[in-house]
């Protein structure tokens, strides 16, 4: 079992990286005016969402549904698991939204400020210190 905790671990830190940078490449991509830099930020993106963001989000659950079936009794009665993904299915929602706004930027059709997209990076370290403690600390 630890082997596929470590394994969810693991995938989750992926996970985050993708959570943390996409969201910055959309602040700069608002800012820049200049085509050839616009294009290159597409690039990115897209290689950033379907070659890391979406493997590491899928294999998250795996590894982390292997362990909760484990113990399915203990973790489904568990308050603290009861949050945690309720926390996950916010950041579902989350990179639903990157890939909404992944491909207004892939269209020309973006329309928001930087300033938008500054905020809208703030939210998955919010999300990750709540999982984090109900996950090590499992408060209730
Ligand atoms: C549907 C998605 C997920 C499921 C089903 C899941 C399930 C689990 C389970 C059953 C454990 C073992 C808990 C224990 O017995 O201590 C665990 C551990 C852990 N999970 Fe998840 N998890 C999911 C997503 C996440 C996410 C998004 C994070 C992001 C921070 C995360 C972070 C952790 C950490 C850090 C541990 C290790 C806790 C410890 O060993 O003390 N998990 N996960």
């Amino acid at each position: 079992m630890l082997w596929f905790k470590a394994f969810h671990i693991i995938a989750v830190i992926c996970w985050f990286a993708a959570l943390f940078y996409l969201p910055r490449l959309f602040v700069h991509h608002a800012m820049t005016d200049d085509n050839a830099t616009s294009e290159r930020f597409k690039i990115m993106e897209r290689k950033l969402y379907r070659g890391i963001m979406t493997p590491s989000a899928v294999l998250s659950i795996i590894f982390g549904a292997i362990v909760y079936f484990y113990n399915p009794v203990y973790y489904s009665s568990s308050a603290w698991m009861h949050a945690k993904l309720f926390c996950v299915f916010f950041l579902l929602i989350y990179q639903y939204m990157c890939w909404h706004y992944l491909k207004l930027f892939r269209d020309d059709k973006n329309t928001r400020p930087h300033t938008y997209y500054r905020v809208f990076n703030e939210v998955p370290t919010v999300l990750l210190i709540i999982i984090v403690i109900l996950v090590v600390v499992k408060p209730f």
